[in-house]
């Protein structure tokens, strides 16, 4: 059991408490935050001590708090935190749409903070364009990057990947007429296809009803497992992120700081049954009470 206690975790928020005595019992305190000096790859991302706020009228609202992670390259690194705590607005720091108050965003070493285009995404509620059929929304990503192949082939590569996910037969329909889970399936392949390396994914299962839910998760982590991107994934739920990470940031309340880095050892491919197993429930019983902690300091809060 190699649960992390990040060193992020004295970034807390002032004025609320830190939960550092309730990381104690069977959890080992980390070496220095993942190091990455004497590792031979750069990381695909690095966020450095990032601090973010929105001006209201009068005053600041404080939305980052010098929040560090790193998604080393073709890691898979998952985001839980706190309805409200900044997730998103981590994603659009990331995605060059806003630029931070302080603190750096690096891509493979390089600094891109307030650069866009260097990543794909997609947000939590299927972006598709209503006018366009489910062949030209996937070809979109392509259509972005100067890089992109040309568009026969593009085509091909469109239409192969989207036979592979149960979309052949959909190349012409209209998003409105798929379901749910196939709008996602092709917002996801859109993401997918993007040539950037990075990709990041916003709560892309949070509309789905559980059983469309599963089989996304499924369905996702196959795909992954042949393509192995560098991919930060952000979710409300805590066993979809044991199933699908091999590495989990906790975010503290707003103004959101990383509270905990989780390790998730489990082999791939993953199979299903790893959430039977001790290893996964402590996990999730860890970080549900790290997330109730959270809960409870905000109610407290004024
Ligand atoms: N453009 C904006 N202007 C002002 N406040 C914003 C803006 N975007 C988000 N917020 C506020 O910032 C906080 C964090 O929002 P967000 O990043 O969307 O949270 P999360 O994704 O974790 O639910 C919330 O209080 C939200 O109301
Ligand atoms: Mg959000």
């Amino acid at each position: 059991m190699t649960l992390k206690h990040n060193e992020q975790a004295q970034t807390v928020p002032s004025g609320s408490t830190t939960i550092k005595g309730s990381n104690e019992g069977s959890l080992t305190p980390a070496p220095a935050a993942m190091s990455v000096s004497g590792t031979r790859n750069l990381p695909a991302l690095e966020v450095q001590d990032v601090h973010a706020s929105f001006r209201e009228r009068r005053s600041k609202l404080p939305v980052l708090n010098g929040l560090s992670l790193t998604v080393e390259q073709g890691e898979f690194a998952a985001i839980v935190g706190p309805s409200g705590c900044g997730k998103s607005t981590l994603f659009h720091i990331i995605g060059g749409l806003l630029k931070p108050q302080a603190g750096q965003v690096l891509m493979n070493g390089q600094n891109v903070t307030g650069q866009r285009g260097k990543i794909s995404y997609m947000p939590q509620q299927p972006a598709l364009f209503p006018w366009r059929t489910i062949e030209e929304n996937v070809l979109l990503a392509g259509e972005v990057s100067a890089s992109a192949p040309p568009k026969a082939e593009a085509l091909a590569e469109a239409r192969k990947w989207l036979a592979s996910v149960g979309l052949a037969g959909f190349e012409q329909a209209y998003p409105h007429m798929l379901s749910g889970g196939m709008q996602q399936r092709a917002a996801f392949l859109r993401a997918l296809l993007s040539p950037q390396e990075l990709m990041l994914l916003d709560e892309p299962f949070s509309a789905l009803d559980a059983l469309t839910r599963s089989d996304m998760q499924r369905w996702l982590l196959d795909i992954w497992e042949q393509n192995r991107c560098s991919v930060l994934f952000i979710t409300h739920n805590i066993e979809e992120a044991l199933l699908l990470a091999d590495r989990i940031y906790v975010l503290s309340n707003r103004p959101a700081a990383v509270l905990q880095e989780v390790d998730v050892p489990f082999d791939r491919p993953r199979r299903e049954e790893i959430t039977e197993e001790p290893a996964f429930l402590e996990r999730k019983r860890q970080i549900s009470e790290w997330m109730r902690e959270e809960q409870r300091k905000a109610r407290l809060s004024p």
